[in-house]
C-alpha cells in the first residue's frame, strides 16, 4: 500500500487530523506541562519538523505522525545554554532533561531569537490498527531525510524505549545498553533506531516530568494511590514516587539519547 509521508507545511490541511488521530499513549503522558510548549503550536510554528502520512486505503486519514524541534544549544559545560543550568549538561554534552529540556529550549530560542543549531525528535506515533507492521521504520527513515533537508547534520532522539515498562524496577542505564546475541538492542524501539543509523549515548536521567496531585493521578490511571513510596503504573518506564502526606506524586522518567548522524543531501 503506498504511504504518503510529507511535512505539515506541504499539507497543512492534516493540521486538525493530527490530534483526531487514535494512538496508544497511556493518558498520563499527555500531563507534562512542558508538552503544552510544543504541541498547541506545532502545525503553526514548526509545520516543517512534523510529519504526517496517510496511504491509498483511506487517503487523507492519518496512520502516523512523527513529530521533532529545533533549538539552540550552546554544548560546551557552562556555555549560554538556552534556560538549562550548567547542571543540566555533563561529560559528553548531552543533557539530562531530554524531551522536556529539547522542547523547552526549542520555545527560548525563539523567544530569544537565538539561532536553531540542534534537532530533535519528538515523538514516532503510529496509528495501534497499523502497529506491528513496519511503519516506524519509515517515519524514522523520513524524519532523519527531513532533518537533513533542513541542513542538520545530525538528528538527536530522546528515545522512550517500548518495553522498558514492563520492567520499571531496572535502571535504565541497565536496559538501555542492554543487547541480543546479534548485538543489536535488546529493546525493539531502540533497535529501530540503531538498525536506521543511530548510535545510543546516554540516558537522559530526567527527560519528562510529570506531577500531580493523588486525584489527579487516580483520574489519569484509574489506580487508587493509596500507598506511599515507589508505585508501579501501567506502561510506566520507572515507578511513580507518591507521598500521601503530601497529597501528590511525581514520575520522572528517563529516556535514551540517540543520535543520528546525517548524511549532507545534494
Ligand atoms: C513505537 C511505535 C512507533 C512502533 O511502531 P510499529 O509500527 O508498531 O513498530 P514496527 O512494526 O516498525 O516494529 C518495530 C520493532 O518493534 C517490534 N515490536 C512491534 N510491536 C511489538 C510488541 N507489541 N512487542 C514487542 N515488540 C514489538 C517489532 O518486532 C520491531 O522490532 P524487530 O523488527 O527488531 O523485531 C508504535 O508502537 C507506537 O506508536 N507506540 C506508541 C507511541 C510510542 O511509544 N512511540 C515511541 C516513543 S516516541
Amino acid at each position: 500500500m503506498p504511504l504518503r509521508i510529507t511535512t505539515l507545511a506541504e499539507r497543512p490541511e492534516f493540521a486538525g487530523a493530527l490530534w483526531r488521530m487514535a494512538t496508544s499513549w497511556p493518558d498520563f503522558m499527555l500531563e507534562d506541562p512542558i508538552a503544552d510548549l510544543y504541541y498547541p503550536v506545532c502545525h503553526e510554528i514548526y509545520p516543517e519538523y512534523v510529519l504526517v502520512a496517510d496511504d491509498d486505503a483511506d487517503p487523507g486519514t492519518l496512520v502516523a505522525r512523527a513529530l521533532s524541534v529545533p533549538f539552540h544549544w550552546a554544548s560546551a559545560i557552562g556555555g549560554a545554554s538556552d534556560g538549562a543550568s550548567d547542571g543540566a549538561f555533563d561529560g559528553n554534552g548531552l543533557p539530562d532533561d531530554g524531551w522536556d529540556g529539547a522542547v523547552r529550549r526549542g520555545w527560548l530560542a525563539r523567544a530569544r531569537g537565538r539561532s536553531l543549531n540542534r534537532v530533535s525528535a519528538v515523538e514516532i506515533t503510529v496509528r495501534p490498527d497499523r502497529q506491528g507492521g513496519g511503519l516506524s521504520a519509515r517515519m524514522l527513515a523520513a524524519m532523519r531525510t527531513n532533518a537533513a533537508r533542513l541542513g542538520f547534520t545530525e538528528l538527536l532522539a530522546p528515545v522512550r524505549p517500548t518495553q522498558k515498562h514492563l520492567e520499571p524496577r531496572t535502571p535504565m542505564k541497565e536496559y538501555a545498553f542492554r543487547t541480543r546475541d546479534d548485538g543489536l538492542p535488546y529493546d525493539p524501539w531502540l533497535r529501530v533506531h540503531v538498525r536506521a543509523g543511530g548510535q545510543i549515548l546516554k540516558v537522559a536521567r530526567r527527560s519528562m516530568t510529570i506531577a500531580g496531585t493523588l486525584d489527579e493521578w487516580r483520574r489519569w490511571t484509574g489506580l487508587p494511590f493509596d500507598a506511599p513510596g515507589a508505585v508501579e503504573v501501567p506502561n510506566a518506564l520507572v515507578p511513580v514516587h507518591v507521598d500521601l502526606a503530601q497529597d501528590h506524586a511525581v514520575y520522572v522518567e528517563p529516556n535514551v539519547w540517540v543520535r543520528h548522524p546525517l548524511p549532507p543531501t545534494g
